[in-house]
């Protein structure tokens, strides 16, 4: 049986679903998920318990070159389990200060360049990957890229209720002007923007529910590569 390797690409702004999407397409082929937004988050951790700040570049290139970061699980929709050295880190990296952390630590050029391989490395033997840069620079020959969106205010929602379901209430509107900074800061800076690559294929979310939204990925699978799902609810 040949099987070729198969990388689809995920990405788009803060709250479009990457993370929900990317695991009913990892399972439907049985392939690991690669959350690269964990990363930075874990850097901006890291950095945070190492006394680096936040906007020292020198110093969190540093950290990046030695994050002793791991990933655990997260084969198709398998719960995906953060590690920096042995403590799991999954849910302390997703606070609101974490999100803000990570896209301030992202933004600076020799954090990413320390961040690349590590990505690339992860993502070798086959991957859905997620994220803001990984059809454009991540993984530029992805066979699938997808750029997942949504309106502002239909991502905010998701935002706000995600965090509640984890028992943080806040309210939209400072979910929706922290969502609007995020968003901002990883579009407009210098290295590796949040964007489309020119080949992605944009799917706006607003109005299409989940099990939409994966169809139309697996038909651009199927389309690009000729692959339809093995399975379409959980690794087994
Ligand atoms: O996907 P996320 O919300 O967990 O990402 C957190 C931040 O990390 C995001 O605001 C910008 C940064 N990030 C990035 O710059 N490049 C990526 N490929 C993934 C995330």
């Amino acid at each position: 049986m040949t099987c070729q390797r198969l990388r689809v690409a995920i990405d788009g702004p803060a709250g479009a679903g990457k993370s929900t999407v990317a695991a009913r397409v990892a399972a439907a082929f049985g392939l690991p998920k690669l959350d690269t937004g964990a990363i930075y988050r874990t850097l901006a951790l890291f950095a945070r318990r190492s006394g680096v700040d936040w906007d020292d570049e020198a110093g969190l290139a540093g950290l990046a070159a030695r994050l002793p970061l791991s990933f655990e699980g997260g084969l198709g929709e398998a719960p995906l389990v953060v590690r920096l050295e042995e403590e799991d880190v999954s849910g302390a990296i997703r606070t609101p200060e974490l999100s803000q952390g990570a896209s301030l630590v992202s933004r600076h050029p020799a954090v990413r360049a320390a961040l690349l391989p590590v990505q690339r490395r992860l993502a070798e033997g086959g991957v859905v990957a997620e994220g803001r840069d990984i059809g454009s620079v991540v993984l530029p020959d992805a066979e699938v890229k997808i750029f997942l969106t949504a309106s502002p205010a239909e991502r905010a929602r998701r935002r706000r209720d995600e965090l509640a379901a984890r028992g943080e209430e806040r309210p939209l509107r400072e979910v929706l002007a922290e969502q609007t900074e995020r968003d901002q800061r990883d579009e407009r800076r210098a290295t590796a923007p949040l964007r489309a690559a020119d080949d992605a294929v944009v799917v706006d979310t607003d109005g299409l529910t989940l099990e939409q939204v994966v169809e139309r990925v697996l038909g651009e699978v199927a389309r690009r590569t000729g692959r339809t799902a093995a399975r379409t609810g959980g690794t087994r």
